[in-house]
């Protein structure tokens, strides 16, 4: 049929005729796929060992790869920098402007940071070596978690090596069978693997939607014991985030326990970076459970959790992420602590932070690009709709000087694979300006060339 035959059908006949050749050319194109990559029994060798080459879930990750080098993209994964992560960064001796780091508050590599944690190697070398449990602690360890609880306003807080552990280990602990852990649809993944490790039932509330949470309560609450509600304080993929009071509300009507995964909103919400809760106006104390990593604004490496003193002291004394994991190391402990008494010290850099998170929205805005539901803090994400053009854009957006990872299925569904942009408060005026333009310009470009999928088949019949 000819594009003009096309446009006399009516909207539903022309959705499903596009669709039937979206398919077809699918099909066609993992045929092919097919005689390149072989399956399994045909890659049997006479090694001894298991070859993990020949399981089906790799097979699909080389089939990417091959799509990719079909399409002359570089892996956009793993890139390695020759600098320290911040808004502007050096890859193979070449200059980007960054938007790939989460560096908020433009923290990492500060010198007073460097010289704490310099400071710290010196006293206490670079591991404490085991379990605070039984191999004792340094006062950084301490001191951090001190002044962690006093900045977010609770009582007490403890700190993990890792932050996507101290979800898992938290969660895997505090739940268990009879119980049921309600999680928005967005949840970072390691809020899923601490309920699926507690064994506790996980029902998905739509994005952001309360009504929706309050249904399933509404129908569910009863059924289970303890119930803990999870959401994040900015959500990484899409920047955006809860009303917190009316989850409060929710929760203490069904007799639920909150937790807010505060790892993108510590330095980012709030009018100095102290999370939902500042922006709000909410009592901190009234969430049970705040979570947050040091890995980001505080430009370390490790997880903590926040909260009452009996919350904080049963963790400590059973939490086996904790007690059988070893210790903060002190100098990254001591860079987590030097960066938060800077944050404390020089609010500037989270105002400066909301300034060029609010200026790339409205210019994206004013671009015409589609910026989904961000509320311009520190994550921006543009939304293209198809896995194959985001990764061709950010391919070409590399090639211009600028480093954006593209997302795309099965990290979110196909239709809403995007670019993301992370903001940092080191983001020039010049930068942001650059990457709209560029972004816009690179987008427009590659969408006449042909949608993704048929990009990658035009490359494969070459
Ligand atoms: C919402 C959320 N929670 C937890 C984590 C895990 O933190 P970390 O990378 O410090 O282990 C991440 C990591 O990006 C995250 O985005």
């Amino acid at each position: 049929m000819t594009k003009r035959g096309i446009n006399t059908l009516k909207a539903a006949a022309k959705d499903q005729l596009l669709a039937a050749g979206r398919a077809s050319r699918k099909a066609g194109l993992e045929r092919k796929f097919d005689r390149m990559i072989p399956k399994e029994a045909e890659r049997r060798t006479a090694s001894t060992a298991f070859d993990f080459g020949t399981l089906d879930e790799v097979r699909e990750l080389k089939i990417q790869r091959a799509a990719a080098d079909l399409l002359k993209i570089d892996s956009p994964f793993f890139r390695s920098h020759d600098v320290r992560a911040a808004a502007h960064t050096i890859i193979d001796g070449r200059e980007y402007i960054n938007f790939s780091s989460y560096d908020y508050c433009g923290l990492n590599g500060d010198p007073r940071v460097n010289a704490a944690a310099h400071e710290a190697i010196e006293q206490f070398g670079t591991s404490v070596s085991a379990s605070r449990v039984v191999s004792g602690e340094r006062p950084l360890h301490r001191e951090l978690e001190t002044a962690l609880a006093r900045f977010l306003g609770v009582e007490d807080s403890v700190v993990m090596v890792s932050g996507h552990a101290t979800n898992v280990t938290t969660i895997g602990h505090l739940l268990s069978k009879s119980d049921l852990v309600l999680t928005d649809a967005f949840i970072h993944n390691s809020i899923v693997e601490g309920v699926r490790l507690s064994g506790a039932t996980r029902l998905t509330f739509r994005h952001n939607d309360l009504d929706h949470l309050e249904e399933l309560l509404a129908k569910s609450r009863h059924s289970f014991g303890r119930v803990l509600i999870a959401v994040e304080g900015l959500y990484s993929m899409d920047g955006d985030s809860p009303p917190l009071a009316r989850l409060i509300r929710l929760k203490n009507r069904y007799d639920a326990w909150l937790l807010v995964d505060e790892a993108h909103a510590l330095g980012v919400v709030g009018a100095t970076g102290r999370g939902l809760a500042e922006r709000d106006g909410v009592d901190p104390n009234a969430v049970e459970i705040w979570m947050g990593t040091l890995s980001k604004t505080l430009s370390s490496c490790g997880g903590f959790i926040a909260g009452s003193s009996s919350l904080v002291e049963y963790l400590k004394a059973t939490a086996p992420g904790f007690v059988f994991s070893v210790g903060m190391p002190a100098a990254q402990t001591a860079a987590a602590l030097k960066s938060l008494q800077l944050l404390e010290a020089e609010p500037e850099r989270v105002t400066q932070l909301a300034k060029n998170g609010h200026y790339f929205l409205k210019k994206a805005r004013e671009a015409g690009l589609d910026v989904g539901t961000s509320e311009g803090l520190a994550v921006i994400p543009i939304i293209v709709g198809d896995s194959i053009l985001a990764a061709v854009v950010s391919h070409r957006l590399a090639e211009a000087g600028i480093n954006v990872q593209p997302i795309i299925y099965p990290a979110v569904p196909e239709k809403a694979a995007r670019l993301r942009y992370f903001l940092t408060s080191n983001h020039t005026v010049e930068d942001i300006d650059k990457a709209v333009a560029a972004t816009a310009e690179c987008l427009a470009r590659t969408r006449k060339e042909g949608e993704g999928l048929k990009l990658l088949s035009d490359s494969l019949s070459r």
